[in-house]
This record gives C-alpha cells, structure tokens and sequence, in this order.
C-alpha cells in the first residue's frame, strides 16, 4: 500500500464520494436517480471494483448480480467471513449518501486496518447488493432477498420496470444468465456476520447530539398496488355527471390512506407514486396505478391496515362508478437484529446510543440468515429519499473509524 496519510487512509470517506459525485445526478427531479444496471448504477459498480481491486481486495460479481471483495487470512478459506458493504442504487431523485456512504466507508475502514497493520483471522467481505431500493423493479432489497432465498427466482426474474423491461431482460443485458438468479446457501453459510453502516435516515442523532449509533431493528413495511379502474373518455365531450373517472376515486383514496394510517398508533403509510393510464391531460384517464407504503413495528397490524385501506378504497372507487384491486409487491416482516452482536456493539462503541430505524435495509433481510448489526451516521437534516439528506465530513470519518474499530474485533477473535 502506498500513499497513507498520517492517519494510514489512502482516502477519506468524502473524498471517495466526491469521485462519484457527478454519477447519476437527475437534473429534472434534483438529487441522484441510479436504478439498478442503468449506466450511472453500472459506473458506481465499475467505481467500486476499480477501488476495491486498488485495495488488493479479490473482486468477483456472483450469479446474483452481488460484488464481492474479499480481503482473506493466510489460510485462505472464506468460511466465517465477517460481511461489510451496502448498496450503490438510489431512489428517483434520491440523496448522496443512501447506500453508497456505506461502501465508501467500508473501503476506508479497509485502508484504515492496512494501516493498523491487522492480519485477519477470518475473511472480510465488502459487498454491493444489487437493487436495494426497489425503485426500478418494484421490490426493495432484491439483491438480497434473491441470494438468501426470500424470493422465488422466476418472479424476480419477471417484475417489470416502468418501460415494460423485465428484471431477466436487463439482467441478460447486463451481462448476467438469468438461469443463474436464485438462493444461494454456499454464499449464505460463508457469512458469519454482518455490519452494515448507513445514513440515519431521520433525526435521532441530531437529537441525541452523536455522530454514530448502532441499529436495533427495522420496522415491518411493504409494498402493494393499488389499481383503480374506471372509464377512459374525452374530457371536453364527457359531462361531468357522465364520468367514471378513476382519478377522482384515487384522491379520495390517497386522503383515507393518511386518515386510516393517523388513527393507527406508530404506522406510516404512504402514497408516493401514481400513474395515471394513458396520462393524457384532455384524457380522462380508464386507470389509476397507486403505490402504497405501510410501515409498523407489528406486522399484524401493518397487514390490518393495508386490508383496512383496501376495503375503504373499494367502497370509495365504487362510489365513482369505478372499480379497485389491491396486490402485494413485497412485504418485510420487523426484523431485530441480533441481540449478542448488538450488545457486543454497544460495548465496543459505549458512546453509539441504540436506535430502531423506520428504514428498510438489505441487512434486515439478511437478519433472518446470519447475525446482523447496522450503525447509522449522523444526517443533520434528518431527512432521506431526497437531495436534502446530508452528512458532515467529520461524521463520515467517524462512522468509517467506528467500522473499522467493530470489524477489526470481529476478524481478531478466536
Ligand atoms: C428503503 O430505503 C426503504 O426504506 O424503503
Ligand atoms: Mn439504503
Ligand atoms: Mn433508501
């Protein structure tokens, strides 16, 4: 290794991210939009595997579309490995710093361990999951789910992006078999545990005044189309009393969707996406697609809500002479985290404070497998999915120093 600064980095976190920087910005919606395989998401992975190989990491992209990089102990063997990583996506119009500050530092804490002079008892794994965010297939955390076995190939291989392409088209596209997608327990069992460092995505460092914390848990959340159907027609020839119009039905229901979630204690839901069909503004539209988010720490609750919501939203679409159907995209049942990591975490980190986070993440899904941690990095405007999601330098540093210090304990023990 060559080019350490005094404190042993090649790079710091923010330097990293600055290299990336100008990959994927969306001028029309502000922020970043780099859906999973477009241009901008295959440049940040050629990025990653260009400086994981910098780092003397073996480099290897599984069946799954998933980037590997190992950093193996004198004997070689890859069993017990300790995983680190995130992912390289983003959200339309999405922040910075969601997923890819994970990786960033991820490399650092690499740098940071050379320069420590640590020799690994076990394998350490930096990993980019595929498709975290969901937002050009649909369901969060492909990557993931498809490695662990939480989702059958032949449907992830036939989800369809906006423009009607399938996940196995682009994959193939890509240069991936899709024959290839599907669980993978060799991968799975390799993995002994597992860190992943993110962005807070809300405001409870800001409040807590701490750069750092360590993850509890992820709440429940999923994903369902909401499809109202009505009458296409003319908008200058229909009379109003004539209409069967969906997008009327739908805004009804967009406003009972907030009502049914602010009468239930702790849940979330959310309208963030509709399509109207065709989409014509002297057209009265023959169908409405919604997206509905629901969030709550209880699943059965989560699951009575959207049922709830669904049969309100029947009611409110036939009183527009319209019809509706609800079908689930994804759902992700609360996933703790595992208690021993997470108390050994806080004993590392004694100052990290423990929070819940309202965020899904590719470390919740891999919680049903293998032990899972997460820390979460200060964002002084607690906000994320947006061009408003921040973090000062100083944390950056910080979180990747914490990593370091947690994945160092992890590779030396016995
Ligand atoms: C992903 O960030 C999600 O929480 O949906
Ligand atoms: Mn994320
Ligand atoms: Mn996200």
């Amino acid at each position: 290794m060559t080019g350490l600064d005094r404190a042993g980095r090649t790079d710091t976190v923010m330097g990293l991210l600055g290299a990336i920087n100008s990959v994927g910005r969306d001028p029309r919606r502000g922020g970043y939009s780099r859906p999973v395989f477009d241009p901008s998401e295959r440049e940040l992975r050629e990025w990653f595997v260009a400086e994981a190989t910098k780092r003397g990491l073996d480099v290897t992209t599984d069946r799954n579309g998933i980037i590997w990089a190992w950093w193996a102990p004198a004997s070689g063997s890859l069993d017990d490995a300790v995983l680190t990583g995130s992912h390289l996506d983003s959200v339309p119009g999405g922040g910075e710093f969601d997923g890819p500050l994970g990786v960033a530092s991820a490399l650092v804490a690499v740098d940071m361990l050379r320069a420590r002079g640590v020799e690994p008892r076990r394998a350490l794994g930096v990993v980019v999951f595929p498709e975290e965010e969901g937002s050009r297939f649909g369901v969060a955390c492909l990557g993931s789910r498809l490695l662990s076995g939480a989702i059958d190939p032949a449907r992830a291989l036939s989800l369809k992006d906006r423009d009607g392409n399938t996940f196995a088209e682009v994959a193939a596209g890509s240069g991936f078999d899709p024959d290839g997608f599907g669980h993978d327990p060799a991968s799975v069992a390799r993995i002994g545990r597992f860190v992943e460092l993110h962005v807070e995505q809300g405001r409870g460092l800001v409040d807590l005044d701490r750069p750092v914390a360590i993850g509890s848990s992820i709440l429940g959340h999923g994903r369902w189309r909401l499809s109202v159907s009505g009458e296409g027609n003319h908008a200058g020839t229909t009379l109003m009393s004539d209409r069967r119009d969906p997008m009327v039905a739908a805004s009804q229901i967009i406003v009972d969707v907030r009502a049914q979630a602010r009468g239930q204690r702790d849940a979330r839901a959310t309208v963030g996406r509709i399509e109207a069909v065709p989409g014509g503004s002297n057209v009265i539209a023959s169908r409405v697609d919604l997206w509905l988010d629901v969030r709550h720490p209880d699943n059965a609750v989560t699951l009575g809500l959207v049922e709830s919501i669904r049969a309100r939203a029947m009611t409110l679409a036939a009183g527009e002479g319209c019809t509706a159907t609800l079908v689930e995209e994804s759902f992700s049942a609360t996933a703790d985290f595992d208690g021993a990591l997470r108390d050994w975490l806080g004993e590392v980190l004694p100052d990290a404070p423990v929070l819940a986070t309202g965020a899904g993440h590719d470390a919740g899904v891999l919680a049903a497998s293998v032990p899972t941690a997460m820390l979460f990095v200060r964002n002084p405007s607690g906000i994320s999915h947006s061009p408003e999601e921040y973090v000062e330098g100083w944390d950056a540093e910080a979180g990747a120093e914490d990593l370091a210090t947690i994945l160092e304990r992890l590779l030396m023990q016995t």
